[in-house]
């Protein structure tokens, strides 16, 4: 299985376009050793022809244009897209499938709620509506199983997890299973799997399991602390009220991902606010000693 990294930054990318933080200055003066970062997103195949993409960021235009692979190949109008998996209903995951209305017809996956929240308080689906053919596809939230048709040898166990619905979401304060999930995509084949969580703000048991079981996890990097936001007077929220596990201090993201034991362990999803996009920072080499990678755009992991 070939796992592309469209977007590794969270919501805003990086550098944000109004954000004159720390980050988002020195990246733009050439005074850190730092990469950009586009938003959220990630393309999975295993014939490096048909792909599944995984959350539709914002910037996807530019995400496929970077990636020859995913571009069209036969006749006038055509893509390596052949369905899309959103793991929740936020802005960085699913804004970017209005730039696919140029297409055929959409096959959409995605768990009940999300479908509430993309045909009610951001009305997408029914947007799209009036430009192509949207084929919704539900997907479980209790960790049971199901295939694409066009994603040959690929199998997708499909879990709720405790993050955060969008501000503009009802279930934003009122959370329901389904929210948010995460995915174990498994290559029927090879048995090899990968754990995606871009959004994780705890560790049920199901997680760490679906965590000790994966090859490889990219799982949620967005914030480096709990008040990183707060600190550096960039708004008001911890990150675990916007539904992020932060990676530093007791129990911690690092602190879990030292509890499993055998998988490659990437983090994805980070905020511009994070000091780790600072790849001479004392909290990248902490990474670096945990056996931790960071994702960057145009990575590629081959499973
Ligand atoms: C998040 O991951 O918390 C959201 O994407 C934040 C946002 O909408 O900018
Ligand atoms: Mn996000
Ligand atoms: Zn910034």
């Amino acid at each position: 299985m070939k796992i592309r990294v469209l977007g590794s930054g969270a919501g805003g990318g990086f550098p944000q376009w109004n954000c004159n933080c720390d980050n988002c200055r020195r990246i733009r003066t050439g005074d850190m050793n730092a990469k950009a970062r586009t938003q959220s997103s990630i393309a999975v195949s295993t014939d490096n022809n048909n792909w599944l993409l995984i959350n539709a960021s914002p910037d996807i235009r530019a995400q496929l244009e970077a990636f020859p692979a995913i571009h069209p190949k036969h006749g006038l109008r055509d893509t390596g897209i052949k369905a899309v998996l959103l793991m929740d209903s936020q802005i960085d995951h699913t804004t970017g499938l209005l730039m696919l209305r140029e297409g055929k017809p959409l096959d959409i996956y995605c768990s009940e709620m999300v479908k509430q929240d993309l045909t009610t308080g951001f009305p997408v689906f029914n947007m799209l509506s009036h430009y192509c053919t949207v084929n919704h596809h539900p997907i479980p939230v209790d960790g049971s199983s199901f295939t694409i048709p066009a994603i040959a040898d690929l199998r997708f166990y499909t879990q709720a997890i405790k993050s955060k619905a969008p501000p503009y979401s009802p279930h934003r304060h009122d959370p329901h299973d389904g929210d948010n999930i995460g995915v174990v995509i498994e290559q029927i084949s090879t048995g090899k799997k990968v754990f995606y969580s871009p959004g994780l703000g705890e560790i049920e048991d199901h997680v760490m399991s679906a965590m000790q079981a994966a090859d490889c996890l990219l799982i949620d990097g967005t914030f480096w602390t709990e008040d990183e936001m707060i600190d550096q007077g960039l708004g008001k929220k911890c990150a675990s009220d916007m539904g992020h596990k932060a990676q530093s201090g007791a129990g911690g993201m690092i602190d879990i991902l030292n509890g499993v034991s055998n998988a490659r362990k990437i983090l994805i999803h980070i905020n511009n606010s994070n000091p780790i996009l600072d790849e001479d920072s004392e909290p990248c080499k902490i990474l670096a000693a945990a056996g931790i990678e960071i994702a960057y755009d145009g990575m590629e992991i081959d499973l």
